[in-house]
Formats: structure tokens, sequence, C-alpha cells
């Protein structure tokens, strides 16, 4: 199988590192996310489930722009509701019309919402919910999980980060996920104090698997912050409207105060929202919060066009379910090649790595063979898959990860560090994943 060449990317990218700093920022900045010569750094153009690089190269893209594309980039039906809004207005100097509606949508479609907010990136969201929460108890304490992401206001970094100081970190307070009794603790030894808990529905860190709440942790966090008059703030920037259209919260049962949307929410135009129950509208009205783009009426139309498209596809249960096939034919490949790949998180948003190896490097060379025959895999982070994933996508993908396992058995010098199993076991196994199961027993 052809294997790519990034000459026209790694040009861009020197020049990009005299100019940027990092060259490239974020996730994508090269070290130590991904091997550089395995990865393009620049896209051209993009249509459906693919990119295309500025080396003229094809990927079907498992990255999905970090989230945000849902229903395949250049999606028509909400590409023409924002042309045809752009045609009319976007930015301007006092609200559209396009926020109403989109509000008036977001509450019929979200049953905890009674009000919406919006804005551009997660961490404005996630920010304004944190706000709103200390405005509403006058506490200042937030309870957050130990390696959840909430986007990179200082708050939200994690203690040891550059540019973040001792004073940031004051008020937070962190506990491991899954641990109703460690929050428990928290607010015993914090007595009125604790403005707001905010955790992912389910939790996707980075560099390790996902998990699924146990059986019996919401109820039990929920339990606990109503007593305690905590703000449950449920951060579905990265999987809402990728497990249920009314945010990943009624997918595990729970209901909590206020919701952060984004990435899914504009098939890549940029908005995000807060969303949130009635006791809290008079305390969020209270805070002041805005930005220089944040009325801008072309994401919004799209928004609304995307949530009714994700809606009429059933675009959750479509997502989980192409995800399920995806995942189920790599877990055989992998074994046929006498490797675990362990899967974790939802199907529609699965979190992959190779066990034999727990340095990560085997999965990570595997991760960046696929990325370079055409497959665009991250081996750090979940992957999101869209609606606009095909079996044909499948098909391809699959063939892909096969060749990747042969190309590194040809190349056993490199540091693989990890022992081939003996004999692989014959019969298929399935995935283990989350399509019907939304809780875990411990
Ligand atoms: C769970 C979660 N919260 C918040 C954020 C921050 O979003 P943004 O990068 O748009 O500010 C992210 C981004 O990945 C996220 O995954």
């Amino acid at each position: 199988m052809k294997t790519y060449e990034y000459s026209a990317s790694s040009a861009l990218f020197q020049r990009a590192a005299k100019v940027i700093p990092c060259g490239v920022y974020g996730h994508f900045s090269p070290a130590p996310c991904v091997p550089i010569e395995q990865y393009p750094f620049f896209a051209a153009r993009n249509k459906g489930a693919r990119f295309w690089d500025v080396d003229g190269n094809e990927f079907i893209d498992y990255m999905c722009a970090y989230g945000p594309m849902v229903l395949g980039y250049m999606n028509p039906v909400v590409d023409a509701a924002y042309a045809k809004q752009m045609r009319e207005a976007d930015s301007a100097s006092i609200a559209s019309p396009r926020m109403v509606e989109l509000a008036e949508y977001l509450v019929d479609l979200v049953p905890v919402a009674d009000w919406a907010f919006f804005a551009k990136n997660g961490a404005d969201v996630t920010n304004y919910a944190v706000m709103t929460a200390r405005a509403a108890t006058g506490r200042k304490k937030i309870v957050a999980i130990n390696g959840g992401y909430h986007g990179t206001t200082p708050w939200m970094q994690a203690p040891g980060h550059h540019g973040v100081i001792e004073d940031d970190h004051k008020n937070m307070i962190r506990i491991p996920w899954n641990d109703a009794a460690a929050l428990e603790r928290a607010i015993d030894d914090n007595p009125g104090q604790i403005a707001a808990f905010i955790a992912s529905p389910y939790h996707h860190p980075v560099f390790a698997d996902s998990e699924m709440p146990v059986e019996g942790y919401w109820n039990r966090v929920q339990s606990l912050l109503r007593k305690h008059g905590i703000v449950l703030i449920s951060d579905d920037v990265r999987c809402g409207f990728r497990l249920d259209m009314g945010g990943s919260n009624e997918y595990f049962g729970f209901k909590p105060d206020l919701i952060c949307f984004c990435k899914a929410i504009g098939n890549g135009y940029p908005i995000s929202a807060l969303v949130g129950a009635d006791a809290l509208k008079n305390a969020a009205a209270k805070v002041f919060h805005t930005g220089s783009y944040w009325f801008s009426a072309g994401p919004m139309a799209a928004a609304l066009a995307n949530l009714k498209e994700l809606k009429r596809l059933d675009g959750p249960r479509v997502m989980m379910e192409k995800g399920q096939k995806l995942l189920d034919g790599m877990v055989d490949i992998a074994r046929n090649h006498g490797y675990t790949l362990k899967v974790s998180g939802a199907p529609s948003m699965p979190y992959l790595r190779i066990t034999d190896d727990p340095s990560l490097m085997f999965h990570q060379r595997l991760c960046g063979e696929c990325t370079r025959r055409g497959a665009f895999f991250t081996s750090h982070h979940n992957w999101f898959i869209s609606t606009a994933h095909t079996d044909k996508d499948f098909k391809r993908t699959l063939d892909i990860f096969d060749d990747a396992f042969k190309a590194l058995a040809e190349k056993p010098s490199e540091p693989t560090a990890r022992a081939k199993k003996a004999s692989a076991p014959k019969a298929p196994a399935k995935a283990k994943s989350a399509v019907k199961k939304r809780t875990v027993k411990k």
C-alpha cells in the first residue's frame, strides 16, 4: 500500500515555526502528541468524512476537526442555511432573530434547558457556567475531576502548566472520577464553600482509557449536590449530540443544572451554548459575559440547521452504530496480528489503545502508519465518528489498519516494546463498548 509524503506540509510548517509560537498550537502541536514524519499539518480542503492535505493526500478523517464535524464537511443543508444567513447579516451591532430561534429550539430539544446563551468556544461556556454558579451561590470553590478537561482558561488547566499560577487553583478541588465518596469528603471538608461540581457526562481524558460512570454514580452525585445547594455543571462540550440529542446526561439518566455544548452543535461553524434550568436564569443574567463575535448570526443559522438535521437522521444512534461496526472490525484485525486493541468510551467517540505496549509507543506508531496510508488517527485523544462515514470508508480503513500492522511487523528494529502473543485466539470478539450499556459496574 502506498504511503504518503508530506513535503508541502513540512515546508509550510518550517514557515509557520518562524512566525507562530510552536508552529502549530494546541492538540496538534508536533511534540509529544504526533510524530512529525507521519502526519500532515495543513489541510487544503475537505468534504464529507474526508480531507485533503496541502500535498494532495486524501484522508478518511476520524478526528472530525476534534469533534465539530458531525454531519460531514460541507454538509449541503447546513452550508445552505449558513450561506443564506450570510447574505442577510452576520456580525451586526445588535443581535439577530436567529439567536432567539436557536434558544427556543434548544429549550425544546434539551429537557433540562429553560434558557440558552451563545458564545464561540467550549471554554467560553464552561467559564460562564462556573461564574453563574458562583453568582447564584455566593461561594468560591469548584470541584472538578482529575484529568477532566474544560478548556484553557487558567483555572481549567492542570497545576504546573506554563503561565498558570498557584492562585489560579486556590479555589479548585480535584477529585478522582467515579468516586462519589471523594465528592462527599470534599463537601464535608469545605462546608458551605462549594459553588459547583463540573464534570463531563463520562470521563474522556487524553493518553488514557475513557471511563463510563459506574452504576449509581450520577444519582449519588446529584443527590449530594442537591442536598448541599451545589450547582451541577455537565460539560457536554465534547460528547454533546453524539450520545443523545437531549444532552449526554439523558443517555446516563441524570439532570444537571447547567449544560455546556460546543463541538457538534454547529457542524464546524463557530458557536457554543450554555443551557440551564430556570432557577439559574437570574444569576446567569447578572454575570457579564460577551465577546466580539458572540452575536454573529451565520453560525446560529448553521447550528439550527445542523441540530434539526441531526435529529431528523437520529444522528447519535447512527453514529453509535457506525462506530461499533468499525471498532468490531478493528479489534478483529488487531487480534489476527496477535495484539489486543482496547476500546473504551462511546462508539461514536471511542478511545483506542493497543494494550500490549503500556508505553503507548507501538500504538502511536500504528496510528501514524494508518495516517500515512489515509486513515487519519491520533493516538493520544479519543476519535470521533460522524454520520458521513460510510461502509466504504470503513472497508478502506480496515484494509489500511491491516496493512499498518504488516508494515510494523517488517520493522522490528524500531522500538515496539511489546511481546507478540504466542498464539492469537481464532474467534472474533466484539469491541467492548457502550452501545447499550449506559453505566459500568465497578
Ligand atoms: C470536555 C471539554 N470541555 C471544554 C473544552 C474546551 O473547548 P474549546 O477548546 O472550544 O474552548 C473541550 C475541548 O476539547 C472539551 O473537550
